[in-house]
């Protein structure tokens, strides 16, 4: 399957900096690339990504996407977006249930797989993301902490499951330089499929992305594995020459 490199840019970028750092990916991207590519950048930048997109063809390949979505429809949720938001300025990725969201804003199961679900009934691909902390996987628990997660998206979104990506990110690793094993990420990568083949007909075409301190020296490596569909990248997609690099390797 064709795989896909995401960039979270996080809380990340100015309008200048986003004109340098997508001026640079245009330049080194063609029309077309093998690997689908995203970039996941702040909300308040995606009305300035669509006139970039414009003026580049570079661009053109480079799907936009939000890195959080709202768990309802609409209403007084002061702060949320909606769905319908992000689809009304083209995004095609929503990143739900990302670790900095479920530590630091306290998002349950439950609500990552509500948010899975807005995605999904806006025509979004939503990208949810699972990992266990190294003090789970030093208990042996890292099986049974990505199941529970997957889990709770299965549960509520049944059939539509086919449409998801899933992105396995150990919390250990992101951002910290400590990148998974080709071999750690590859077992947690086929245990999630095996899940999703007992609850879908067309697991095989469900990606599953690694993330954690993915960069252009590891990425070949971790994008050989058999069940290693693509990436998820923080730090090393906010600088052009690397983000091109991971999707280099890429096939
Ligand atoms: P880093 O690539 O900076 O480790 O971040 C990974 C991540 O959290 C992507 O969502």
């Amino acid at each position: 399957m064709t795989q896909l490199i995401a960039g979270n840019w996080k809380m990340n970028g100015t309008l200048d900096a986003n004109v340098a750092l997508l001026g640079a990916l245009a330049a080194g991207l063609g029309p077309q690339t093998p690997a689908q590519v995203a970039v996941c950048i702040p909300a308040p930048y995606w009305a300035q990504f669509r006139v970039l997109a414009a003026q580049h063809p570079g661009l053109k390949a480079v799907a936009l996407g939000a890195q959080d979505v709202s768990a309802h429809a609409s209403g007084a949720y002061t702060g949320e977006l909606s769905a319908a938001m992000l689809k009304d300025f083209g995004c095609r990725y929503a990143i739900v249930g990302h670790s900095e969201r479920r530590q630091y804003h306290g998002e349950t199961d439950a609500v990552v797989a509500a948010k899975a679900q807005q995605a999904l009934a806006h025509g979004m691909t939503p990208i949810v993301c699972l990992g266990e902390t190294l003090e789970q996987r030093e208990a042996g628990q890292t099986f049974e902490v990505v199941k529970r997660q997957l889990a709770a998206v299965i549960h509520i979104n049944g059939h539509c499951i086919n449409e998801i990506v899933v992105a396995y990110e150990p919390i250990w690793a992101i951002g910290t330089g400590k990148t998974a094993s080709i071999e750690q990420a590859q077992e947690v990568h086929a245990r999630l499929r095996e899940q999703l083949k007992a609850a879908s007909a067309q697991a095989e075409r469900i990606k599953i992305l690694y993330g954690g301190s993915m960069n252009a020296g590891n990425a070949a490596g971790l994008l050989a594995q058999a069940d290693i569909d693509g990436g998820l990248i923080g730090g090393a997609s906010l600088k052009a020459a690397d983000f091109l690099a991971i999707i280099g390797a890429a096939r």
